[in-house]
Protein backbone atom coordinates (compact mmCIF):
# COMPACT_ATOMS: atom_id res chain seq x y z
CA UNK A 1 0.00 0.00 0.00
CA UNK A 2 1.30 3.24 -0.59
CA UNK A 3 1.50 6.62 1.09
CA UNK A 4 -1.62 8.01 -0.59
CA UNK A 5 -3.64 5.11 -0.02
CA UNK A 6 -2.89 5.44 3.62
CA UNK A 7 -4.16 9.32 3.64
CA UNK A 8 -7.21 8.44 1.96
CA UNK A 9 -8.12 5.41 4.15
CA UNK A 10 -7.13 8.16 7.42
CA UNK A 11 -9.59 10.90 5.52
CA UNK A 12 -12.41 8.51 5.06
CA UNK A 13 -12.20 7.49 8.90
CA UNK A 14 -12.54 11.05 9.77
CA UNK A 15 -15.94 11.46 8.23
CA UNK A 16 -17.27 9.73 11.27
CA UNK A 17 -16.38 13.15 13.71
CA UNK A 18 -19.00 15.04 11.28
CA UNK A 19 -22.05 14.66 12.54
CA UNK A 20 -23.54 18.26 10.39
CA UNK A 21 -23.20 21.63 10.88
CA UNK A 22 -20.40 23.46 9.94
CA UNK A 23 -16.81 21.91 9.40
CA UNK A 24 -13.64 23.21 9.34
CA UNK A 25 -11.50 21.79 6.66
CA UNK A 26 -7.81 22.11 6.08
CA UNK A 27 -5.24 22.23 3.57
CA UNK A 28 -2.94 19.24 1.44
CA UNK A 29 -3.12 15.82 0.00
CA UNK A 30 -4.90 13.87 2.85
CA UNK A 31 -7.54 17.25 3.18
CA UNK A 32 -8.48 16.51 -0.64
CA UNK A 33 -9.48 13.27 0.45
CA UNK A 34 -11.08 14.21 2.78
CA UNK A 35 -13.49 16.81 0.43
CA UNK A 36 -13.97 14.65 -1.50
CA UNK A 37 -15.86 11.72 1.17
CA UNK A 38 -17.17 14.86 2.87
CA UNK A 39 -18.90 16.07 -0.80
CA UNK A 40 -20.48 12.35 -0.18
CA UNK A 41 -22.47 13.72 2.78
CA UNK A 42 -22.39 17.20 1.42
CA UNK A 43 -26.43 17.23 2.33
CA UNK A 44 -25.95 16.80 5.96
CA UNK A 45 -24.05 19.49 6.68
CA UNK A 46 -24.68 23.80 6.38
CA UNK A 47 -21.31 24.32 4.91
CA UNK A 48 -17.30 24.40 5.31
CA UNK A 49 -14.45 27.12 6.67
CA UNK A 50 -11.75 26.53 4.18
CA UNK A 51 -8.17 27.24 5.68
CA UNK A 52 -6.94 27.98 2.02
CA UNK A 53 -7.93 29.03 -1.37
CA UNK A 54 -6.46 24.93 -3.07
CA UNK A 55 -9.74 24.02 -0.38
CA UNK A 56 -12.19 26.57 -1.19
CA UNK A 57 -11.61 25.66 -5.31
CA UNK A 58 -12.08 21.89 -4.83
CA UNK A 59 -14.84 22.58 -2.19
CA UNK A 60 -16.76 24.48 -4.67
CA UNK A 61 -16.20 22.02 -7.31
CA UNK A 62 -17.80 19.82 -5.24
CA UNK A 63 -20.91 22.09 -4.25
CA UNK A 64 -20.21 22.38 -0.83
CA UNK A 65 -20.73 26.06 0.67
CA UNK A 66 -17.84 27.69 1.86
CA UNK A 67 -18.61 29.93 4.44
CA UNK A 68 -16.76 33.02 6.25
CA UNK A 69 -15.43 32.01 10.01
CA UNK A 70 -16.48 35.48 10.65
CA UNK A 71 -20.02 34.40 9.97
CA UNK A 72 -19.78 31.06 11.29
CA UNK A 73 -19.01 31.12 14.71
CA UNK A 74 -17.32 28.51 16.68
CA UNK A 75 -16.99 25.39 14.80
CA UNK A 76 -17.59 22.01 16.41
CA UNK A 77 -15.09 19.82 14.24
CA UNK A 78 -11.56 20.61 12.30
CA UNK A 79 -10.23 18.19 10.26
CA UNK A 80 -6.44 18.88 8.63
CA UNK A 81 -3.48 17.06 8.03
CA UNK A 82 0.30 17.41 9.46
CA UNK A 83 3.80 17.26 7.88
CA UNK A 84 5.01 15.36 11.63
CA UNK A 85 2.98 14.30 15.00
CA UNK A 86 4.36 13.36 18.37
CA UNK A 87 2.84 11.08 20.90
CA UNK A 88 0.96 14.61 22.65
CA UNK A 89 -0.20 15.51 18.98
CA UNK A 90 1.93 18.19 18.50
CA UNK A 91 2.23 18.77 15.14
CA UNK A 92 4.39 20.38 12.52
CA UNK A 93 1.91 21.92 9.77
CA UNK A 94 2.89 24.12 6.82
CA UNK A 95 4.17 22.18 4.15
CA UNK A 96 1.74 23.64 1.92
CA UNK A 97 2.12 27.33 3.33
CA UNK A 98 -1.51 27.11 4.77
CA UNK A 99 -0.51 27.55 8.54
CA UNK A 100 -1.43 30.76 9.36
CA UNK A 101 -5.51 30.40 8.19
CA UNK A 102 -4.73 26.36 9.77
CA UNK A 103 -4.25 28.00 12.87
CA UNK A 104 -6.84 30.13 13.52
CA UNK A 105 -9.87 27.39 11.81
CA UNK A 106 -8.00 25.07 14.33
CA UNK A 107 -8.18 27.55 17.45
CA UNK A 108 -12.13 28.19 16.61
CA UNK A 109 -13.18 25.05 16.39
CA UNK A 110 -14.06 22.70 19.48
CA UNK A 111 -12.45 19.27 18.09
CA UNK A 112 -9.18 19.44 15.93
CA UNK A 113 -9.32 15.68 13.97
CA UNK A 114 -5.56 14.95 12.31
CA UNK A 115 -5.51 12.59 9.14
CA UNK A 116 -2.28 11.42 8.32
CA UNK A 117 -0.05 8.65 7.14
CA UNK A 118 1.67 6.58 10.06
CA UNK A 119 4.87 7.86 8.62
CA UNK A 120 3.65 11.26 10.00
CA UNK A 121 4.13 10.26 13.46
CA UNK A 122 7.25 10.21 15.31
CA UNK A 123 9.20 10.42 18.71
CA UNK A 124 10.28 14.29 18.14
CA UNK A 125 9.43 16.93 15.81
CA UNK A 126 11.84 18.71 13.58
CA UNK A 127 13.15 16.17 10.82
CA UNK A 128 10.62 17.96 8.74
CA UNK A 129 11.76 21.59 8.17
CA UNK A 130 9.61 23.67 10.17
CA UNK A 131 7.28 26.35 8.18
CA UNK A 132 6.87 29.51 9.60
CA UNK A 133 5.12 32.53 7.70
CA UNK A 134 6.73 35.96 7.77
CA UNK A 135 5.69 39.32 7.08
CA UNK A 136 8.30 40.20 3.57
CA UNK A 137 10.17 43.08 4.60
CA UNK A 138 11.24 41.06 7.67
CA UNK A 139 12.56 37.97 6.11
CA UNK A 140 16.10 38.40 7.04
CA UNK A 141 15.74 39.40 10.39
CA UNK A 142 13.49 36.98 11.42
CA UNK A 143 15.96 34.48 9.45
CA UNK A 144 18.98 36.13 11.95
CA UNK A 145 16.83 35.22 14.82
CA UNK A 146 15.93 31.66 13.79
CA UNK A 147 19.80 30.70 13.39
CA UNK A 148 20.06 32.17 17.17
CA UNK A 149 17.46 29.25 18.23
CA UNK A 150 19.66 26.73 16.54
CA UNK A 151 17.72 26.13 13.46
CA UNK A 152 18.97 26.70 9.28
CA UNK A 153 16.44 28.73 7.85
CA UNK A 154 15.79 28.69 4.03
CA UNK A 155 13.41 30.96 2.30
CA UNK A 156 10.98 29.25 0.07
CA UNK A 157 10.95 31.14 -3.07
CA UNK A 158 8.87 31.89 -5.15
CA UNK A 159 5.90 30.95 -3.06
CA UNK A 160 3.52 34.24 -1.42
CA UNK A 161 1.23 32.73 1.35
CA UNK A 162 -2.91 32.91 0.58
CA UNK A 163 -2.16 36.01 2.99
CA UNK A 164 0.33 37.92 0.58
CA UNK A 165 3.63 36.91 2.95
CA UNK A 166 6.76 34.34 2.84
CA UNK A 167 7.76 30.99 4.33
CA UNK A 168 11.07 29.99 5.71
CA UNK A 169 11.58 26.46 5.84
CA UNK A 170 13.78 25.65 8.87
CA UNK A 171 15.94 22.98 9.02
CA UNK A 172 18.11 21.13 11.92
CA UNK A 173 15.49 21.77 14.70
CA UNK A 174 14.55 19.31 17.60
CA UNK A 175 11.74 20.40 19.11
CA UNK A 176 11.77 18.53 22.84
CA UNK A 177 9.42 21.31 23.66
CA UNK A 178 7.08 22.31 21.11
CA UNK A 179 5.23 24.52 23.32
CA UNK A 180 8.07 26.71 24.45
CA UNK A 181 9.34 26.93 21.01
CA UNK A 182 6.10 28.13 19.52
CA UNK A 183 5.54 30.86 22.07
CA UNK A 184 9.51 31.80 21.32
CA UNK A 185 9.08 31.92 17.58
CA UNK A 186 6.03 33.54 17.37
CA UNK A 187 7.08 36.48 19.81
CA UNK A 188 9.99 37.17 16.89
CA UNK A 189 8.46 40.34 15.38
CA UNK A 190 8.09 40.09 11.99
CA UNK A 191 6.70 36.54 12.35
CA UNK A 192 3.60 35.84 11.53
CA UNK A 193 2.52 32.13 12.75
CA UNK A 194 5.37 29.15 13.21
CA UNK A 195 4.09 26.14 12.26
CA UNK A 196 4.33 23.97 15.50
CA UNK A 197 0.54 23.82 16.49
CA UNK A 198 1.71 22.89 20.17
CA UNK A 199 -0.56 24.94 22.32
CA UNK A 200 -3.56 24.41 20.15
CA UNK A 201 -2.75 20.68 18.81
CA UNK A 202 -4.64 17.88 18.16
CA UNK A 203 -7.43 15.88 19.81
CA UNK A 204 -7.55 12.59 17.75
CA UNK A 205 -4.80 11.32 15.19
CA UNK A 206 -6.00 9.37 12.65
CA UNK A 207 -3.62 7.12 10.67
CA UNK A 208 -3.59 5.01 7.49
CA UNK A 209 -1.42 2.33 8.00
CA UNK A 210 -0.28 -1.06 6.23
CA UNK A 211 -2.20 -2.81 9.22
CA UNK A 212 -5.59 -0.23 8.84
CA UNK A 213 -6.75 2.90 10.29
CA UNK A 214 -5.07 3.53 13.95
CA UNK A 215 -6.71 6.20 16.44
CA UNK A 216 -3.77 7.79 18.40
CA UNK A 217 -5.11 9.69 21.50
CA UNK A 218 -2.59 12.45 23.73
CA UNK A 219 -0.18 11.10 25.54
C1 LIG B 1 -0.65 22.66 4.60
O1 LIG B 1 -0.13 23.91 4.79
C2 LIG B 1 -0.13 21.71 5.61
O2 LIG B 1 -0.24 22.10 6.92
C3 LIG B 1 -0.69 20.32 5.44
O3 LIG B 1 -1.73 20.06 6.34
C4 LIG B 1 0.40 19.37 5.70
O4 LIG B 1 1.49 19.80 4.93
C5 LIG B 1 0.02 17.94 5.33
O5 LIG B 1 -0.04 17.80 3.96
P1 LIG B 1 -0.30 16.42 3.25
O6 LIG B 1 -1.67 15.98 3.67
O7 LIG B 1 -0.23 16.75 1.79
O8 LIG B 1 0.76 15.47 3.68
Amino acid sequence: MNADEMKKMAAEAALTYVKGGIVGVGTGSTVNHFIDYLATIKNKIEGAVSSSEVSTERMKGHGIPVLDLNAAGELDVYVDGADESDHNLSLIKGGGGALTREKIVAGASKEFICIADGSKLVDVLGKFPLPVEVIPMARSHVARQLVKIGGTPVWREDFITDNGNVILDVHNLEITKPIEMEQQINNIAGVVTTGIFALRGADVLILGTEEGVKTVLPG
